[in-house]
């Protein structure tokens, strides 16, 4: 059966429409936003926040569980969850309660808090590696990884995949173009880094060209997430993620596995899951169930060469090399460390993982079953409690399938159709996210909504092909 096609000009002007029905029912949130553009350079307190394709965000009064309210009184189910920081759901009660105890306690000393040996076990027992460093967001735990990955290879580069995100680390701002050429990823500015000199790229999925990068010798590190989730969801081909390890290995070069989005596959990300290797890895946003956390761990072969340079214990000499070059003031605060035990003890536990995924894969097979019932070329790719619909029908393999498949018009009239109809999609793409609050309920309202956008979609925009 052929699929159908979606007209250009009718996708414009059914987003024209929704988002001027967006505009009209929330008179608060578009006052909010526009007083913010007295103080903020885009408007709100992070850049990020413009990016919502109704034009302006909602402005917030409360959230609970997967549940939001808007200041203009309309409750969404969300499936955002501040793209992936709420993975715990919104004001968990474990959380809310640790947190403000410690802060009762005292938030950051600049020493350590007996939770430190609780939480460095479980982290240890869920993802494998034996020795932790805390941060205060992933960005800078992959920053900090970088650095010592660096010190310890005296090599300058880092590898990164075409599609990738790692947050604001200037390594990573960097894609393929349609010639193969490495680019700076959005026309994002060089900021002073000569990028030709420390990043490497190449496509996800393709052990010819990431040999060919890694034989020369000089990459320090290949950052990579184990399954890409930030350019669509790109699922590695069996045996990709067993070569990159053994291609880092052969050549020297460090492996960091970045699971700050694939910790929604279970307790202890994909590294625990398939008993993996990293020579380092991170996850941040979640873990911290709202208090901003980054980690990375280590392997105990490189902590022994990271020791080499500056010695773990040295009471005599700590004074003078104690300086790393990463971490900050507020990194492994009492209160980042007590959030985390919460979300570790309480939280983000392997029943409540069971129930996300359960409710993410239902998800996905009923969105499937929409999607071909109305013949639209889409596919949907799940991961744990993270799904994303994508514009093409066979999932991407690699960062340019996924760019071919992006129609940004579609994409926006999605969001502000289903925000129009109570749910939240997490902005930047079509992903969602379920967390232990989601219900059955809640799934059943995202399908139905769905299923009117599909048909209203081919009523109004489908183009037989
Ligand atoms: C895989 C991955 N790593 C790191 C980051 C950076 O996280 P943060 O912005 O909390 O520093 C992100 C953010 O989206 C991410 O997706």
């Amino acid at each position: 059966m052929a699929l159908r096609k979606l007209d250009a000009q009718a996708l414009s002007a059914a987003l024209a429409r929704e988002q001027a029905r967006f505009a009209e029912t929330h008179p608060r949130s578009r006052a909010a936003f526009a007083a913010g553009q007295q103080h903020y350079l885009y408007g709100a307190p992070s850049h990020w926040m413009r990016r919502w394709a109704g034009g302006f965000p909602l402005a917030v009064k409360s959230a609970r569980g997967a549940r939001v309210q808007c200041v203009d009184g309309f409750e969404r189910v969300d499936f955002c969850l501040g793209d992936t920081g709420a993975m715990c759901g919104h004001a968990h009660p474990a959380i809310t309660q640790a947190v403000a105890a410690q802060l009762d306690r005292g938030a950051t000393l600049m020493l350590p808090t007996e939770d430190a040996a609780w939480v460095g076990d479980e982290l240890t027992r869920r993802f494998g590696l034996p020795y932790w460093g805390f941060t205060t967001s992933a960005t800078d735990a992959n920053r900090a990884v970088i650095r010592i990955a660096r010190m310890i290879t005296g090599r300058a580069k880092v590898l990164v995949f075409d599609g990738c995100y790692h947050g604001a680390v200037e390594e990573a701002h960097v894609a393929l173009d349609a010639e193969g050429r490495v680019v700076l990823r959005n026309g994002i500015h060089a900021n002073a880094t000569d990028h030709a000199r420390v990043s490497k790229v190449v496509p996800f999925n393709d052990v010819a060209a990431l040999r060919a990068a890694l034989e020369a010798g000089d990459v320090a590190c290949v950052l990579a997430e184990p399954f890409m989730t930030n350019f669509g969801m790109i699922e590695p081909l069996p045996g990709f993620i067993a070569e990159l390890r053994r291609l880092t290995s052969e050549t020297g070069t460090l492996l960091v596995l970045d699971e700050t989005h694939t910790f929604s596959s279970g307790p202890g990300g994909i590294t625990g899951r398939d008993q993996l290797q990293p020579d380092f890895l991170v996850v941040g946003k979640a873990v911290g169930g709202g208090v901003p956390v980054g980690l990375y761990g280590t392997s105990a072969a490189v902590a022994e060469r990271l020791w080499q340079q500056v010695p773990k214990v040295n009471p005599a000499t700590v004074r003078q090399s104690a300086h790393l070059g990463f971490g900050g003031t507020l990194a492994g605060s009492a209160l980042q460390v007590a959030a985390v035990r919460a979300v570790l003890a309480q939280v983000l536990t392997a029943p409540a993982f069971a129930h996300m995924t359960r409710l993410a894969e239902a998800l996905a097979v009923r969105s499937r079953e929409v999607i071909a019932a109305h013949r639209l070329p889409w596919c949907v790719v799940q991961l744990g409690s993270r799904l994303e619909t994508m514009f093409v029908a066979d999932p991407p393999r690699n960062g340019a399938d996924f760019r071919r498949s992006r129609d940004d018009t579609l994409e926006a009239l999605l969001h502000v159709y289903f925000m129009n109809r109570g749910v939240l999609i997490t902005p930047f793409h079509c992903m969602l996210l379920v967390c232990p609050a989601t219900t059955e309920a809640d799934t059943d309202r995202y399908v139905e909504v769905l299923r009117e956008f599909c048909a209203e979609l081919c009523a109004s925009c489908g183009v037989e092909a």
